[in-house]
């Protein structure tokens, strides 16, 4: 049987395009330039399999132009809110993400956060970078106390258990909300505690860390009402994706002081940051880099290659995403 086509949109790691190579007709992306739509469209009318990241947006307009032969799309990343799922299962298309294997270094970056906003980490850089520093003060750079605090994980999945884990060793009590109550095995091991009402747990926390996948249900999750739940002195860390938060309503509520700060390495409309953000003291901002190690990047890698081979090979690929999962 020939190898498959498989249309990979941006540049991956060098081990990761080199097997590709090896296993599948594989048309990669030196330039690493994302894709128009109109590209996106001629990918799909020749493709057996489109490898899409997070940058390109595999809408119904791109679906619906899709040629017979498509029949998986293999995405490099574990969201797949930029993929139309609905569409793709009414053409026949099958999904696959790259789960599990950024858990870990998504929680890291997420716990750098959590450690950064209150002890205004980006300031300090700041001032000392930019020659403002005049000498140490006794009331000099006060940030706020990590140890203590009650932290409000929103997605209790595999990357906000992550978090609980990291957060508990830094002294902070474990609160979640999520669609399903976890394991009470779980909750032991975290001390957690459950909100099944998200307004209630956001009214009581220090820390909020948003966890969970963007979908329909959770689109303006953080909407301008909730977003008034919290205290003034709460902060707020959004490692999942931008569309979770009312963006425009945060960036108003951390300017007038109604919120503390905020850490957010992802954004409602990337990669446009909201400028009124760019100009505030209280945030620290990050472009998308959650899961940006190397060794995140090439398991991921290897993911989109089991899945692929697999799915040529006539069988189930291991991580197929279904509508129901979310
Ligand atoms: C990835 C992510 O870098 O996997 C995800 O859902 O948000 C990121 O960590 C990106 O999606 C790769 O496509």
């Amino acid at each position: 049987m020939s190898k498959p086509i498989v249309i990979v949109t941006r540049r991956l790691p060098d081990v990761i395009e080199t097997r590709m190579m090896e296993l599948f007709d594989c048309r990669l992306n030196l330039e690493d330039r994302p894709m128009s739509q109109m590209e996106l469209i001629e990918a799909v009318k020749v493709a057996d399999v489109l490898v899409p990241t997070v940058t390109d947006r595999i809408d119904a307009a791109v679906l619906s132009q899709a040629g017979p032969k498509l029949k998986l799309i293999a995405s490099f990343g574990t969201g797949v809110d930029h993929i139309d799922l609905k569409t793709a299962r009414m053409r026949g298309i099958n999904v696959t993400n790259t789960p599990g294997v950024l858990t870990e270094d998504t929680a890291d970056m997420t716990m750098a956060l959590i450690l950064s906003v209150p002890r205004r980490l980006a300031e300090g850089v700041r001032l000392v970078r930019e020659g403002g520093w005049s000498g140490w003060s006794p009331t000099g750079m006060l940030g706020h106390r990590i140890w203590g605090k009650r932290l409000g994980i929103i997605g209790m999945g595999r990357i906000g258990q992550a978090v609980a884990r990291r957060a508990k060793g830094f002294g902070l009590s474990i609160h979640y909300h999520n669609r399903r109550r976890v394991h009470e095995d779980v909750e032991q091991e975290l001390e957690a505690t459950y909100w099944e009402s998200l307004d209630q747990m956001l009214a009581r926390m220090d820390i909020i860390s948003v966890n969970c996948p963007h979908t329909p249900a959770t689109f303006h999750l953080l909407s301008a009402r909730r977003l008034k739940l919290l205290r003034p002195e709460a902060y707020i860390v959004n490692t999942s994706r931008g569309e979770v938060i009312d963006e425009n309503a945060l960036t108003r509520m951390l300017g007038n002081g109604e919120i503390a700060g905020a850490g957010l390495d992802v954004f409602e409309h990337e990669p446009a940051v909201n400028p009124k953000l760019l100009k505030l003291d209280n945030v620290v901002l990050l472009p998308h880099m959650g899961s940006a190690t190397i060794e995140g990047r090439i398991a991921m890698g290897e993911k989109v290659i089991i899945n692929t081979k697999t799915f040529a090979d006539g069988h189930t690929p291991p991580d197929r995403v279904l509508e129901a999962m979310f």
